[in-house]
């Protein structure tokens, strides 16, 4: 039988029929400013530590699958106790874990979009309901309308996003705390971005005992290739996530690398400020361009709008000139936007100078 008449005899779950897979595109490019990945690869320094580390590893044997050394740095790196501490590969395996302990075919979930479009692919590939709230026009979140839908629907878990993903701002401490209120199961707080924000709302974690916080190693810690995410809850979250995590799921290499990476974490977090610094400057200069707005951001990427030509010219006029940033025309609600991640000086200079051509063409 053809592959083609396998799918359609077979094929695979029903309920994901309609689901693309992800596929954000990866182009070879001489400046790729389209993943929120860091421009700047961790020191060299970094590197010999965790060559070191990885030579005194017992490669032969499983890993602690309980990742005792792991969870206590991440935890006093966080600012937390071990016990609130769970890592995976990625935040993206964090969310799935989430979804796989809480979600379910009798559970509901609840988005406000835009936002990260893996948070509602994450609840379907978790076989949950998913229902899509909405955000204001301007992408913030519209805390009257947001609470009724939360009281109205009853989701058994809510996601929000701060800064969120695509659009850059961030929710407030007392709207995080009214959404906890009114929720009648967890809430997902989606912190990947959160070291180039004013503040994080780690300490809401004390009162809301139902609030999950998600973090990332791949964006202000410069470690996109190293798949390491965590979350920091109450423990009978994380007694609920171990129940669905597959045994050994972070391999002696990501513990290594973790580990190192904890030792490293004022080297690796140091270019947090010239990326905040970058990024006001890119919202400067593109609130200037005629025809485009920009959204101010707390994140390592600015999100914008084209007014006069549609997004899909701009994105190819980019690539054109070797530059990767990316469409999010597709996005409900995101309607001839784009968002660009945060480069190096030279790289966002380069884009600036393209960008200007490319709206000065409409
Ligand atoms: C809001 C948000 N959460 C989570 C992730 C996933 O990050 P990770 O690389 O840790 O899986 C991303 C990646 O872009 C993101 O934008």
């Amino acid at each position: 039988m053809s592959d083609r008449e396998l799918r359609e005899r077979i094929g695979g779950r029903s309920d994901l029929a309609d689901l693309a897979p992800y596929r954000a595109p990866q182009l070879d490019v001489a400046i790729r400013l389209n993943t929120n990945e860091s421009p700047y690869p961790p020191p060299d320094s970094f590197k010999e530590a965790l060559a070191t580390r990885i030579a005194r590893s017992d490669l032969h044997r499983y890993p602690d699958r309980e990742f005792a050394e792991l969870r206590e740095a991440l935890g006093s790196a966080a600012g937390t106790i071990t016990e609130r501490v769970w890592a995976a590969n990625g935040s993206n395996e964090i969310l799935l874990q989430i979804m796989l302990a809480f979600g379910g075919s009798e559970r509901k979930a609840m988005t406000f979009e835009p936002t990260y479009p893996m948070h509602s692919q994450i609840t379907r590939i978790s076989g949950t309901r998913l229902i899509r709230g909405r955000r204001n026009p301007d992408h913030t979140i519209h805390l009257e309308a947001t609470l009724e839908a939360i009281t109205s629907q009853a989701p058994d878990i809510v996601f929000l996003c701060s800064p969120n993903n695509p659009t850059g701002n961030t929710v407030s401490e007392e709207e995080v705390i009214s959404i906890c209120e009114a929720a009648p199961g967890i809430v997902i707080l989606d912190e990947a971005y959160v070291e180039f924000a004013e503040r994080p709302l780690l300490s809401l974690i004390e009162d809301c005992d139902r609030l999950i916080i998600t973090r990332s190693f791949s964006k202000a810690w410069r470690l996109a290739g190293l798949r390491l995410g965590f979350l920091i809850a109450h423990p009978w979250v994380i007694e609920e996530i171990q129940k669905v995590r597959l045994p050994y799921h972070l391999s002696v290499l990501t513990q290594a690398a973790g580990l190192t990476a904890v030792e490293f974490a004022d080297e690796l977090r140091s270019t947090v400020e010239t990326m905040k610094l970058e990024r006001e400057r890119l919202y400067r200069e593109m609130s200037t361009m005629k025809g485009l707005g920009a959204y101010p951001s707390e994140a390592n990427f600015v999100f914008f709008t084209s007014f006069d030509r549609p997004a899909a010219e701009i994105w190819q006029h980019l690539l054109d000139a070797g530059i990767l940033i990316r469409d999010f025309s597709d996005l409900p609600g995101c309607e001839s936007s784009l968002r660009v991640s945060v480069g190096t000086p030279e790289q966002n200079e380069a884009f600036l100078e393209t960008l200007s051509h490319a709206v000065a063409r409409s």
